[in-house]
């Protein structure tokens, strides 16, 4: 496990990183791997924490997961399992609660631990349940767990008050099993749910409009399993974005979609950061000698510009010509990592749901925090445009989400190493 992550100045980066396939999809896929009985396979799984984590779920379940290949993934469900998912797991990682969804669809209940709040602030799953229920599962709170039931799912119209990720994706994989007809309105959009209703279509789900805010999924009896290549993660991708933004210079993002990344390439361009699709994937460019110019962000649901972005666009704020507001409209508490970067001479303030950046010509290296995986991640971003060594702790917060962070930035010229314990 990476303990610390140490990064010292150099100049431009420059060359090709392979982006990786996305987590947030991976987490889902496997996940909906409990509607199936038998063996799927799941590639371009990066080897990141999380799928360790998950992993872990699904095994302590009865299931059988192995990694016959480095970004493989083959998982055996046999007919029983044990449909429970323990606070140990559930507390480490709040994704864990998508099996909710599967596991009531398949085996009519299921035995969730509450996850509880985190750093991002409270993390409600009412829209989760409230979904779930019009479909006919009953649900009781008992000792920190949810209890539910449903002996049969029925399909139902579902409209969410937000288009939350995770509640889209439980209730469209409680719906493809489900009797009758189940529509989400105002459904999330996020291009890990378009994969998600991939699998789950080749699986023999029928699901129309996945991507867009209206889902329409007509339940069918059996479901087979399958072979699938998840889609890689803009995420990463972005992050690599934001790299070359700071220190300047020039790579190719092998593997990227740009048509996932469309308004976070255009922000990026409106800083004076290029990007332009190519056969590989993403170009992306700054010329040293042209600063970062300070624009406004405002965090909003996919095809708006992610949450998980944001700690990245307030690393090249701080580093930008002028004065740029980034505004956080979907979790609370998401700047705690800020404090990180004015130890590092960045000028911010925060204010509620804002922060105030100053651009400051140059980042003075420091010890600091990783307080989570993408904030960690972009206090790496920051160093490379700081003078002096900074030394990231808590680094194993950031290998939850990226395979091999410091050897990929050191792939593109970038001084980057990694100190690893146990
Ligand atoms: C997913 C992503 C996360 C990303 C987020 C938003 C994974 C593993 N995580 O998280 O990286 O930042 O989407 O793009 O895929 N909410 C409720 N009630 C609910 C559900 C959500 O109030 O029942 C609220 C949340 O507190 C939050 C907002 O809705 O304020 C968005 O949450 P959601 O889209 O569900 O995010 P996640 O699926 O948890």
């Amino acid at each position: 496990m990476p303990e610390r992550i140490i990064v010292r100045p150099t100049g431009p980066l420059s060359g090709r990183v392979t982006i990786g396939g996305a987590k947030n999809s991976v987490l889902k896929l496997m996940a909906a791997s409990l509607l199936v009985r038998g063996d799927v396979t799941i590639r371009n799984v990066p080897r990141i924490v999380d799928v360790e984590i998950m992993s872990d779920l699904l095994v302590s379940m009865g299931v059988d997961v192995r990694r016959p290949h480095d970004h493989e993934l083959a998982i055996h469900v046999p007919d029983d399992i044990v449909p429970e998912a323990p606070y140990e797991l559930v507390e480490r990682m709040r994704a864990s609660i998508v099996v909710l969804g599967p596991l009531l669809s398949r085996f009519g209940r299921a035995r969730v631990a509450l996850p509880g709040g985190d750093d991002f602030g409270p993390r409600p799953i009412d829209m989760h349940l409230r979904g779930l229920e019009a479909m006919g599962a009953t649900f009781e709170n008992a000792h920190g767990y949810i209890e539910a039931r449903a002996d049969q799912l029925l399909g139902a119209r579902v409209m969410l008050e937000f288009p939350s990720v995770g509640a889209t994706e439980n209730l469209l994989m409680a719906a493809v099993r489900a009797k009758g007809t189940t529509v989400i309105d105002n459904a999330a959009r996020e291009p890990e749910i378009a994969d998600l209703a991939s699998y789950l279509t080749r699986m023999g789900a029928h699901i129309v409009g996945a991507g867009s805010s209206t889902i329409e999924i007509e339940g069918v009896e059996e479901l087979q399993p399958v072979d699938h290549t998840a889609v890689p993660d803009r995420i990463e991708a972005t992050t690599f974005l934001a790299a070359v933004g700071v220190a300047g210079g020039e790579a190719t993002l092998v593997g990227a979609r740009p048509e996932h990344m469309d308004m976070v390439s255009q922000k990026f361009g409106d800083m004076g950061v290029r990007t332009s699709p190519c056969g590989e994937g993403l170009w992306v460019s700054r010329p040293p000698d042209q600063p970062l110019r300070s624009v406004d962000v405002a965090t909003l649901p996919y095809p708006g510009i992610a949450t998980d972005y944001k700690p990245l666009f307030v690393a090249l704020l701080a580093l930008a010509d002028g004065v740029g507001i980034v505004t956080e409209n979907l979790f609370a508490g998401r700047f705690r990592y800020v404090d990180e970067l004015v130890r590092m001479g960045a000028d911010i303030r925060t204010e509620g749901h804002h922060a105030v950046v100053r651009g400051v010509p140059r980042l003075s290296g420091a010890p600091v925090r990783a307080p989570d995986i993408r904030a960690g991640a972009a206090l790496v971003v920051a160093a490379l445009g700081a003078e002096g060594e900074t030394v990231v702790t808590d680094a194993w917060h950031i290998a939850r989400g990226y395979e091999d962070f410091a050897g990929k930035l050191r792939g593109l010229g970038a001084d980057v190493t990694c100190e690893h314990t146990g």
